[in-house]
């Protein structure tokens, strides 16, 4: 895969805000962004949905993706979009490129309700706690086009830390007829964190959803509040005091965005 100047530009621009470990922390790996960029280049979508953007860097490749296909575009869902959409102007790549700012299960629901289309890839990389990541997959499987792909990001929960992909994975692996089915694969030769390849294969009720009481149960309790709570103060206590700092300010963020873009004006 071939960088134009414009792109190598946006990615020193990463460089410069992160600095140069070879990857950059809080991102997909390069391998996960090469795979990302040659499934839009396959798949040839019309939507592709991001939950997730952060700095830009997944967004730039699957974006350059749609660039050469000449075709699609990607709407990216995010707290705070102002990183990403500097690298993806910077990249040249903002035709393609829509952000939204705010929560994604709000946002993105409001959003793909509105405009009716399907989706045909959903790279979700967002809230990665279990109620997080619950809340993302319930609101947007039944925007999914058939056939279309589902891309988890950090699915091993002993290498990432976080819960959230993998209970989600588990539960539709479980499934069952009618519910829908994906044929999934776990990558783990892309990025130490893991990405799973989710295509759904036949439509049906979301498997997260329409699950057994049982299943359900346990869901209720790993997606409380409470146990989102524990599993973001397990992540922060591991995390040095530089990314703590920096998930303090994007907390602090994340609440003024819901207080002033997404409750109703009194
Ligand atoms: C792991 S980073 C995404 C990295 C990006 N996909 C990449 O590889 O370049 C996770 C992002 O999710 C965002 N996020 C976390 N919770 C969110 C929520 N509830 N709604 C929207 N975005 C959220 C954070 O602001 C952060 O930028």
């Amino acid at each position: 895969m071939e960088y134009t100047k414009t792109e190598h530009k946006a990615i020193d621009n990463i460089h410069q805000w992160v600095g140069n470990f070879g990857f950059f922390p809080g991102s997909v790996g390069h391998g996960t962004a090469q795979y990302l960029y040659h499934l839009v280049l396959e798949t040839k979508p019309e939507l592709v949905v991001e939950i997730g953007c952060y700095l830009g860097f997944s967004t730039l490749h699957l974006a350059k993706g749609l660039r050469e296909n000449d075709r699609g575009r990607l709407v990216s869902f995010d707290l705070k979009t102002g990183w990403a959409s500097c690298t993806i102007h910077e990249a040249g790549l903002s035709d393609h490129v829509e952000f939204v700012q705010g929560y994604s299960d709000v946002m993105s629901r409001a959003y793909l309700t509105h405009s009716g289309q399907k989706i045909d890839i959903l790279f979700v990389d967002g809230d990665h706690t279990s109620r997080g990541c619950v809340r993302d997959f319930n609101t947007l499987h039944g925007h999914m086009r058939n056939g279309g792909y589902v891309i988890f990001h950090d699915i091993y929960p002993k290498m990432c830390g976080w819960k959230g992909p993998r209970l989600v994975l588990d539960c539709l692996k479980a499934a069952k007829r009618p519910l829908a089915q994906f044929d999934i694969r776990e990558r783990t030769d892309l990025d130490p964190f893991g990405v799973a390849v989710c295509r759904m294969i036949s439509p049906g009720r979301n498997p997260l959803v329409a699950c057994s009481w049982m299943r359900k149960m346990d869901l209720w309790v790993k997606t409380s509040k409470v146990m989102k709570l524990i599993e973001l103060m397990i992540f922060e206590a591991k995390l040095p005091a530089s990314h703590r700092n920096f998930l303090r300010r994007m907390g602090t963020l994340s609440k003024e965005i819901f207080h002033s873009r997404i409750l109703p004006k009194l």
